[in-house]
């Protein structure tokens, strides 16, 4: 059996298109939904990432305030910046890429950001109202995998789905997701701490990998006709590519292909489905402000 590839990228662009038509609808009501990316230093990844939301904010066209920032930012100058677009009404979104440089405190810079801007689902109140059901901005990873499954018209309910990783911004918060009575999966998490991983593995219908290393899942660990969301991006040299690198997931995909009942591919998996979520996070913002 080969398995069917999910495409993430059409559905990402399917999504951003139903955003893109609220954004015209909201335009003629006087609002431009608009976000603020914060991007300090010059991490590659991230100024790949940043890069790919700026892009999607033009086509989905909503007003783009992001800010590029030196690596020698400081605490204090960064965070009167987030304190700045919290009052400024005209911003529905702020997003800080993260990580942030050593300097800087993550989660003071996290917890400075207005819960109804934070766009990214990481501010404690977001996550503490996502955990109890009540309205939230869904953080955007988690929110994409979900979405996928949904549109990919996987049944999900009763489902045993494993998730490797255990991290605030993917593992934990999509485990959470996952157990919700909307999508109804019994949910195991497996971590660094996790022994005999590919007992658990192999009893997953659901599998969502978010371990943040490559050769994380590999064929021998999953039963025949699983589910398998590969949510890794790591960069491995590659002299072939003009960039020296490509891009490769956390799973072993030519192995799982031929076991898998559905598979992501990296790249255009989840990766294009965390900025369509942003997209739709920040819309949603934006329409906040006519209720
Ligand atoms: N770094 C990796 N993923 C994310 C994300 O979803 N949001 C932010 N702000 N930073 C990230």
């Amino acid at each position: 059996m080969s398995a069917q590839i999910i495409d993430g990228k059409a559905v990402a662009a399917s999504v951003r298109g139903d955003v893109a038509k609220k954004v015209a609808e909201l335009k003629t009501k006087g609002i431009t939904p608009c976000l603020a990316v914060i991007l300090v230093g010059e991490n590659p990844a991230s100024v790949s990432y940043v890069t790919g939301k700026q892009k999607a904010l033009a086509e989905v066209g909503m007003a783009d305030r992001s800010l590029h920032l030196p690596e020698n930012t400081s605490e204090e100058e960064l965070l009167k910046i987030i304190d700045d677009l919290n009052k400024d009404d005209s911003v529905h979104g702020i997003l800080v890429q993260l990580p942030l440089p050593k300097h800087i405190d993550e989660d003071k810079v996290i917890m400075a950001i207005r819960p109804e801007k934070d766009v990214d689902g990481f501010h404690p109140v977001n996550v503490g109202n996502m955990m109890i059901g009540r309205p939230a901005f869904l953080p955007c990873t988690p929110h994409g995998i979900i979405k996928l499954l949904e549109t990919t018209g996987i049944e999900t309910s009763g489902k045993h789905a494993v998730v490797i990783g255990r991290s605030n911004i993917v593992g934990k918060p999509v485990s959470i997701l996952l157990a919700r009575r909307e999508t109804n999966c019994t949910v195991t998490i497996c971590h660094t701490g996790t022994k005999n991983m590919a007992e658990i593995t192999r009893q997953a219908d659901i599998l969502v990998v978010a371990s943040g290393h490559p050769h994380t899942l590999t064929g021998d660990m999953v039963k025949d006709g699983a589910v398998i969301i590969d949510v890794g991006v790591n960069r491995i040299p590659d002299s072939s590519k003009k960039s020296g690198f490509r891009l490769i997931g956390d799973c072993d995909f030519d192995d799982l292909v031929e076991k898998a009942s559905f598979i992501t591919p990296v790249p255009g998996g989840v990766g294009p489905m965390t900025i369509a979520m942003l997209m739709f996070n920040t819309l949603e913002s934006a329409e906040r402000t006519l209720k």
